[in-house]
């Protein structure tokens, strides 16, 4: 078996972390990089670990896959433009030095809603990225579009709490165009990641929340 090499962006995050720890399990990657402001605290013989600027950076790595889970909040970082900086500026820049030194594929977690033309911040930000993203000529690129992220957190996130009590309330009633608002676990976006990564096709897909959902039963294999 051919193995690739990953670089991963985000990988202290929730998501991130489930899809480090898939990543360097897989017999399918040789080598995993993890672009990070801070160690992560883990070591393994697949790990390499790059401190960065994401304000500055200018380098790339020799990898096929980047994945991005890449995100900020407004309540972390205070300004818009703070959040412009991780949310969008830093993966597009990524993105294109990668393209560049020869990267195949890149697999992005954006967000239900994610639309350039919204009057809502945070949506017009994931849209636009996901424009910018789309000129861009990798041979596959996967747009994981999740609504609220389900598990452990290190910090409390009372607002997005009191939107998951709601819409974990809410999920009879999810039907039509209102399944996309189905709130998925972090594991199973990792999950799908890897297999979309890992089963690519060449072109741009958008993979909604109720269809990252179906990756939370442990056995989800969308061959059988
Ligand atoms: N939370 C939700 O319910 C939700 C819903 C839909 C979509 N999303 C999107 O899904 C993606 C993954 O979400 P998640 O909840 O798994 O992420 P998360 O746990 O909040 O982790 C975010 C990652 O981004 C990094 N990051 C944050 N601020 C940064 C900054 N100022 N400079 C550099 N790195 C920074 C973090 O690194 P540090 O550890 O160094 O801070 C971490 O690795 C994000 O793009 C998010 O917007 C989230």
């Amino acid at each position: 078996m051919v193995q690739r090499k990953a670089l991963v962006l985000g990988a202290s995050g929730l998501t991130g972390s489930y899809l480090l720890e898939i990543l360097l399990a897989s017999e399918q990657y040789s080598q995993v990089t993890v672009y990070v402001r801070r160690p992560l605290g883990i070591s393994h013989p697949k790990l390499v670990e790059e401190i960065v600027n994401f304000e500055t950076i200018q380098t790339w790595v020799d990898v096929e896959d980047v994945y991005c889970c890449l995100g900020a909040t407004i309540k972390s970082v205070k300004t818009r433009e703070a959040f412009t900086l991780v949310d969008f500026e830093a993966p597009l820049r990524i993105a294109q030095l990668q393209l560049m030194a020869g990267s195949k594929r890149f697999l992005v977690v954006s967000a239900t809603g994610a639309n350039a033309r919204s009057s809502i911040f945070y949506n017009r930000t994931k849209g636009k990225l996901e424009d910018s993203l789309k000129q861009l000529n990798y041979s596959s690129i996967y747009i994981f579009q999740p609504s609220f992220i389900l598990g452990p957190r290190k910090e409390s996130r009372w607002l997005e709490e009191i939107g998951i009590f709601i819409a974990l309330k809410a999920i009879p009633i999810m039907r039509g165009k209102f399944k996309k608002y189905i709130p998925v676990h972090a594991k199973a976006i990792a999950r799908s990641m890897v297999y979309h990564a890992t089963n690519s096709k060449t072109g741009i897909y958008t993979i909604p929340s109720n269809i990252i959902k179906q990756w939370e039963k442990p056995d989800f294999n969308p061959t059988t």
